[in-house]
């Protein structure tokens, strides 16, 4: 039986391809492989494609780039402390440390997987600058918390909507990532900073190119955190496709949910009040430690899975100086051992979702 990938960059691709070698001829022709025109271009496409203005949104190198620009374009830096999620991708809390200041996690909601405001509330003190929230799996998470000014890391969200408006567009900066296996998947790194305020999108840009807006002075230290031409061309190509492949990305995780409501023993994603999820995976929590043998089930059966995040971040090496132990973040750390992803992409397609469907139920029926 030919396996079932997790997600499929190449096949998305093959019906763009012809599109997307004019795209690179038109980049080769242009002489120009860094910024310039095609990624001025996609900045004001995207900003249409978020609903906000044309100058708020700057391209960068990734979505870790994104998050550390953001934090100096807000002057967070040594003496600061970030409170965000201990359940997410190393980037969010990497970028806190890389720019001088301490990550300070708060748990997460157990359903949601979101960042849980009391515990937000409970864990900002004095020196707290910044919130950053992350739309985890492409959930919109919760971004009314208090007074402080959030960073919506919405790196695994491009998509997504909350209270009608597009997620990464509702707090002071938006940080999103466009590696290839996200939603909006660029042919390599790349990543976009979205501004509420137009000074903070000057500034984002003027740090994308280490601190210098013309090139003539160097107002501060930023550093090369540009997006390549290629990648904006790539990203046009791409982008007015996005609508009906977060659309498809629904109807899939729908029908995953249909086929799985009766299981005992899993528990199925679930959605925040006012919410549209771009559903970057589809993740099934496993009771009773019986995750990573459905792994091993699903690996027998060529199924695609995969664990997104076997170590909460208090528990990572890299951050034992902060000081956390276990049982710091128990509902973070639950979800660490339960969860696992399994295939969903446009172009998944119903004969293969079903291969899915049978083999997780064949499991679960011993
Ligand atoms: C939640 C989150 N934040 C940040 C990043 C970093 O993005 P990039 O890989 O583009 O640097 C990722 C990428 O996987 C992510 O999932």
């Amino acid at each position: 039986m030919v396996p079932v990938p997790l997600f499929s960059p190449r096949e998305s691709h093959a019906p763009l391809e012809s599109e997307l070698t004019s795209a690179f001829c038109r980049v080769l022709q242009s002489g120009r492989f860094v910024l310039g025109e095609e990624v001025a271009a996609f900045e004001r496409e995207l900003a249409a494609w978020l609903e906000v203005d044309a100058d708020r949104v700057v391209g960068v190198s990734s979505g870790s780039d994104a998050l550390v620009a953001a934090l100096l374009a807000l002057d967070v830096g040594p003496g600061a402390e970030v409170v965000t999620t201990p359940f997410t991708f190393v980037a969010t809390a990497e970028a806190i440390a890389r720019v001088g200041a301490r990550p300070v996690f708060a748990d997460i909601d157990p359903r949601t997987l979101n960042l849980d405001r009391t515990a937000v509330a409970a864990a900002v003190t004095s020196r707290t600058r910044a919130v950053i929230p992350v739309h985890l799996f492409g959930h919109p998470a919760p971004l009314d918390l208090g007074e402080l000014p959030v960073i919506e890391d919405a790196a695994q969200a491009i998509g997504a909507r909350t209270g009608g408006r597009p997620v990464g567009t509702i707090g002071e900066l938006g940080c999103f990532s466009f590696f290839p296996t996200k939603p909006l998947g660029a042919l390599g790194d790349g990543g976009a900073v979205v501004a509420r305020r137009g000074d903070l999108a000057d500034r984002v840009r003027r740090l994308r190119q280490h601190g210098s807006a013309d090139r003539r002075a160097h107002l501060e230290l930023g550093g090369n955190w540009r997006l390549d031409a290629l990648q904006a061309a790539v990203l046009r190509t791409k982008l007015p496709h996005l609508t009906g492949w977060v659309a498809e990305r629904r109807s899939l995780a729908a029908a995953y949910s249909h086929a799985f409501a009766a299981i005992d023993g899993v528990a199925l994603p679930a959605t925040g009040a006012d919410s549209e999820p771009a559903w970057a995976h589809y993740v099934l929590r496993v009771h009773d430690g019986k995750r990573d043998e459905l792994a091993r089930h699903l690996d027998a059966g060529g199924i695609g899975n995969a664990v997104y995040y076997r170590r909460p971040l208090h528990l990572e090496p890299a951050f034992a100086h902060l000081g956390y132990a276990r049982g710091a973040f128990p509902h973070a750390e639950r979800a660490a051992d339960e969860l696992i992803a399994i295939p969903l992409f446009p172009g998944l397609g119903a004969d293969r979702q079903a291969r899915v469907v049978e083999a997780v139920r064949a499991f679960f029926r011993g």
